[in-house]
């Protein structure tokens, strides 16, 4: 088993004791930070970044030269997949995601090829072989996917949406064709997560933005199950560490105790649920990660000390508490701020590990 310096992060996952609640912040390598800005100039455009282990362990690294964050995140995108399915992916400044080839019709989704990860993702495994050297142990390493109901939403819209009909149709309209997508994907992340694993991720996430625009029965349908089968088929132990498996469904409050009934290790939360709620249904079950509103970081760092200490009260004593935003940091937020955020749950946690 290798040693890691700081693994608070990965004992608060499975319930641990800890001397201070863990914090790292989702999208934490990106636009805000002014390094990240100037590299990616360097680079061109996001996915070169993404496709150059060097490139991609530096950005990885910089918030955690700025910051004591309690864990790294590999840096790349959930729509790693969908590209190396052939879907000819490109990001339009300003646009978001573009798929040139989008999913129609049953046959685009039987010619779908399943990505071997060591051949078209390769660049993936190299960029986590890579960081895992360069962390030298400091922090574990994360590892993620885009959950198959996100992941079928931008390779069926063609890209970002506000009303997902075209997915919507597919599912309501012909099912066989989106179950048949879906089963696909939830292989094909299965595959993708444990070749991470194998690679040096020391937890996973599985990242389902999408899955609250559903109705209760159609997120067990289309998001939930496949989730559940990705779960079923992780390595959950590696190096001689359980290797904690995250699920966050943006919006998905409703539905903790069918997503901790899963087996994951712990349940991400977005900010439109109270922790101590969360707590209270399923905190026997999962640990919990989250969830201030990362709109919090443009208010005083007095404000957000304050929201802060209110969520360590709600989520009160004792592990299984990782501190993070209910989404990801915008590309406008100061960096001050997100440092006044991180020192504030360090300092803050500890009275709740005594
Ligand atoms: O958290 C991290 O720091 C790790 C890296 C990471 C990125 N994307 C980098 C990125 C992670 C974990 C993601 C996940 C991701 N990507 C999700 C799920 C999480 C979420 O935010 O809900 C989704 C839906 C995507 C798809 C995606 N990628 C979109 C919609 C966009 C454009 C968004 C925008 O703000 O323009 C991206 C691009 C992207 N992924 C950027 C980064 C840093 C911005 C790239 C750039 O312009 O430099």
């Amino acid at each position: 088993m290798s040693e890691l310096k700081n693994d608070r992060y990965l004992r608060a996952l499975l319930k641990q004791p800890v001397d201070a609640t863990p914090v790292w912040m989702m999208r934490q390598a990106g636009r805000y930070l002014p390094e990240y800005r100037a590299l990616r100039a360097e680079a061109g455009d996001f996915m070169s970044l993404c496709k150059n282990a060097e490139l991609a362990c530096e950005v990885t690294l910089q918030p955690l030269r700025r910051f004591p964050l309690d864990a790294a995140i590999l840096f790349s995108d959930i729509l790693t997949i969908p590209d190396a399915m052939g879907l000819g992916l490109h990001f339009e400044t300003g646009e978001g995601p573009r798929f040139e080839r989008p999913i129609m019709d049953m046959r685009d989704v039987v010619n779908l090829p399943i990505p071997d990860p060591e051949q078209e993702l390769g660049y993936v495994m190299n960029a986590v072989r890579t960081i895992r050297r360069e962390l030298k142990g400091e922090v574990p390493l994360i590892g993620f996917s885009g959950s198959p109901w996100t992941l079928a939403t931008y390779m069926v819209e063609g890209g970002s949406s506000k009303t997902f009909g075209k997915i919507k149709k597919m599912a309501f309209a012909e099912p066989e064709i989106l179950h048949m997508l879906l089963d696909k994907l939830a292989d094909s992340v299965i595959l993708y997560l444990n070749a991470q694993i194998k690679a040096g991720a020391q937890s996973v996430m599985i990242f389902d933005t999408w899955g609250g625009i559903l109705t209760p029965r159609d997120y067990r349908e289309f998001s939930l199950g496949y989730m559940d089968k990705i779960v079923a088929g992780l390595i959950r132990e590696y190096d001689g560490r359980k290797v904690p498996v995250t699920l966050f469904t943006k919006n998905g409050g409703m539905w903790l105790e069918a997503m901790a009934a899963t087996g994951c290790d712990a349940l991400g939360l977005d900010w439109t649920i109270d922790i101590a709620d969360a707590k209270a249904r399923v905190g026997d079950k999962v640990a919990l990660q989250g969830n201030m509103d990362p709109a919090m970081l443009h208010a005083s760092p007095e404000r957000i000390r304050q929201e802060v200490q209110k969520i360590l009260d709600g989520f009160g004593q004792g592990s299984g508490h990782v501190f993070n935003l209910g989404h990801g940091i915008t590309p406008d937020v100061d960096p001050e701020n997100a440092g006044a955020f991180i020192n504030s749950v360090h300092e803050l946690s500890r009275l709740y590990h005594l």
